[in-house]
């Protein structure tokens, strides 16, 4: 994600430097070997990190670095010149270290995980399911971003939790509720499902949608409601995302992650939630291993073992069938805990007959994902409760 390719930053434009004595340079580590060839002197990597090296590189041969950078990679520019080391490894470094996994918040747990309530995750399926359909193109569809941003803000009078409505271009807007960090604000974690429906049988006829994806969204909003209760305040950012238009090819996620990349917001894990309310296999949660985060889903393993105390297994999708796959593709670690193994998956979605019965009307498999999504945004994002009982039942 990271890139010098910046030819309006670079502080090297393609003018004569004065001769003189080295500068540390950051420069793309594709254009190593171009730098190499610019100078007749040795170039030294003393530091590299992702796709940006630190290089050691003669003043008196910076211009001709300038041309070949043009004609080679058609950046003019397209590198840094730093006065120290310090400064050129603190814009080669990313802005954090690598995420620590330590679970080492039992205590805000053991405070969140009773309040999960089944009987709200149900209610909200049962809400979202009776529209007639939630598909990104109706007034329905519509309907939902301001229906569900109503209920998410119900559950807090706080004004530094904020919720938008991200506006696409379509009728149905993705909603975002951001409850802000304390000491880590800038790195962000993102917990979602799709807000929108489906139904192969004319576009706009019945698609309850009740397990794709009203239970996801049903299971957020009950994590969303029992952090606000307990008046959470994370270290890092925390944001609930009801992404828009997922059903006809991720479009909704796709412009968020567009816009979280171009303004450089640093999410440091993505979790989503779509279909949790169908219990398909004997096994409880299935980690979905394509398009997703080895290391994140071993994180999501020791969640499960830990607090959720279910059984799981691996699975693949086997393409890039739901929203995690936006956030995998900028290279956000992403995770997908799945209700049912695929061969066993829920065959009515996408139906109108995609409703609770096929679930039998309770959300008791839902709730092992509420769990699991409280325990994934309280152990990434940490922080503390500042209220021990919960106010807005
Ligand atoms: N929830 C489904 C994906 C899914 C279905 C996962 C069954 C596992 C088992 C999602 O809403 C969906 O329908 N995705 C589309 C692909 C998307 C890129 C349009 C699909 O599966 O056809
Ligand atoms: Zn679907």
């Amino acid at each position: 994600m990271r890139s010098l390719v910046l030819a309006s930053l670079a502080l090297v434009s393609c003018s004569r430097a004065a001769p003189g004595p080295h500068h540390y340079l950051t420069i793309d580590v594709d254009a190593i070997a171009t730098a190499r060839d610019a100078t007749t002197e040795p170039v030294d990597v003393i530091e590299q990190t992702g796709d940006i090296a630190v290089i050691d590189f003669p003043e008196a041969d910076l211009d001709a670095l300038s041309a070949k950078m043009d004609a080679e990679h058609h950046r003019c520019g397209g590198f840094l010149l730093h006065d120290t080391l310090a400064e050129a490894e603190a814009t080669a470094l990313p802005a954090r270290g690598p995420v620590d996994y330590k679970l080492d918040h039992g205590k805000v747990l053991g405070e969140i995980l009773p309040e999960l309530d089944e009987a709200k995750i149900l209610a909200t399926i049962r809400e979202l399911s009776a529209m007639p359909n939630r598909y990104y193109a109706s007034e329905t569809g519509a309907a939902a971003s301001t229906w569900l941003a109503a209920r998410w803000r119900s559950f807090s009078t706080r004004t530094d939790v904020t919720i938008e409505l991200v506006d696409h271009g379509y009728p149905q807007r993705s909603v975002i509720m951001t409850i802000p960090g304390t000491t880590r604000a800038s790195e962000v974690v993102v917990i979602g499902g799709h807000l929108d429906s489906i139904t192969m049988r004319g576009r706009t006829g019945a698609a309850p949608g009740a397990d794709d994806d009203a239970s996801g969204i049903a299971t957020l909003t009950e994590v969303a409601r029992v952090v606000l209760a307990h008046d959470y305040h994370p270290s890092r950012t925390v944001k609930f995302i009801a992404y828009a238009a997922e059903e006809i090819g991720l479009r909704g996620s796709q412009a968020i992650v567009k816009d979280f990349t171009k303004r450089k917001i640093d999410v440091v894990g993505a979790l989503q939630l779509d279909m949790t309310n169908f219990q398909g296999s004997d096994t409880d949660i299935w980690l979905m291993k394509d398009f997703t985060s080895p290391v994140q889903n071993e994180f999501l393993v020791r969640l499960i073992d830990t607090y959720v105390k279910a059984t799981w297994g691996l699975d693949s999708c086997g393409y890039a069938c739901s929203d995690h796959a936006s956030w995998f593709r900028a290279g956000v670690p992403a995770s997908m805990p799945f209700e049912s193994r695929m061969a066993q998956r829920n065959k009515k979605i996408h139906s109108a007959n995609d409703t609770l019965e096929t679930s039998g009307n309770n959300a008791r498999h839902a709730l092992k994902f509420a769990a699991l999504g409280a325990a994934y945004v309280i152990e990434l994002a940490k922080g503390e409760l500042h209220a021990k009982l919960a106010s807005n039942r």
